[in-house]
């Protein structure tokens, strides 16, 4: 193993990336409350390589969707308990974001200079918020069914634009196979890959500037910030 990591090393500095992503200084007082961002990209990860393996089995057309679903939780082996991940982590991910949107907010993480790795956060927001209404549809039983001609509806109440956005998003005026298949490749093409990318953004943004200061120490550095030593010691590199 040693063999081929010294062997990229050698050719692309492998150990040095490793250590900018993975090897950083932390502030001192950093806490649980900082794992959030990270515990969000696990369940990600999660959801991801999950919906690959219910890709395999579902079936995106009105008279298929409602039987596949059956199938992988009742034939398929191991499929209740992919299903189960997927379906639970994607409740787990809204709940993740939105206590980690919380931690920025109240340690003021949001401020300058990292107002740009929060609007990155604020498009990723709106995206975890796309899968769970798109993924929603797809196990095409009644309340799926019904839950989307709502959310559909209320789109469609939008001033000016609220007829085109109804037909945008249910490729006709009812919800049908077109709708289904529109969702579906929305859910598992569009806005993974828009992810991917907006979180790849984001994780740059945050090595790049290190992770704030916690406010308890910043607060001791501005009493001591007449003395430039002391405040050094204060932010501490563990
Ligand atoms: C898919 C969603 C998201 C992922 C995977 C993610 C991931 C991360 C990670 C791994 C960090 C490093 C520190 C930490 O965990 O607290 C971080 C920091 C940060 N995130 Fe997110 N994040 C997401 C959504 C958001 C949202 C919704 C916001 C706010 C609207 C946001 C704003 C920030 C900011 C401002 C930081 C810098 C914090 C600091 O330096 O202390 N993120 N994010």
């Amino acid at each position: 193993m040693n063999g081929v990591i010294n062997w990229l090393d050698e050719r692309l500095g492998v150990n040095q990336i490793w250590g900018i992503i993975f090897l950083r200084n932390m502030p001192k007082g950093v806490n649980w409350w900082y794992t959030l961002g990270s515990a969000t990209l696990f369940v990600f990860i999660i959801q991801a390589v999950t919906g690959m393996f219910l890709a395999m089995y579902y079936a995106p057309t009105p008279d298929h969707a409602y039987d596949s679903i059956q199938y992988i939780m009742n034939e398929v082996i191991f499929g209740q308990v992919i299903r189960g991940l997927h379906h639970w982590g994607a409740s787990a991910m809204v709940v993740l974001v939105i206590l980690h949107m919380l931690r920025i907010i109240v340690m003021g993480a949001y401020k300058y200079p990292r107002e740009a790795t929060w609007i990155v956060g604020v498009v990723l927001l709106l995206l975890v918020f796309g899968f769970g209404f798109t993924g929603y549809l797809l196990p095409w039983d009644e309340k799926a069914y019904w839950a989307t001609t709502v959310g559909t509806n209320m789109a469609g109440t939008v001033p000016f634009i609220g007829g085109f956005l109804l037909v945008a998003a249910r490729g006709g005026s009812d919800l049908g196979a077109l709708t289904l298949t529109r969702f579906y490749a929305i859910h598992m093409l569009f806005l993974p890959s828009l992810t991917v990318g907006f979180i790849a953004l984001h994780i740059f943004m945050v090595i790049r500037q290190g992770i704030s200061v916690p406010p308890a120490i910043w607060e001791k550095m501005e009493d001591v910030s007449h003395s430039v030593t002391r405040a050094r010691e204060l932010v501490g590199k563990r």
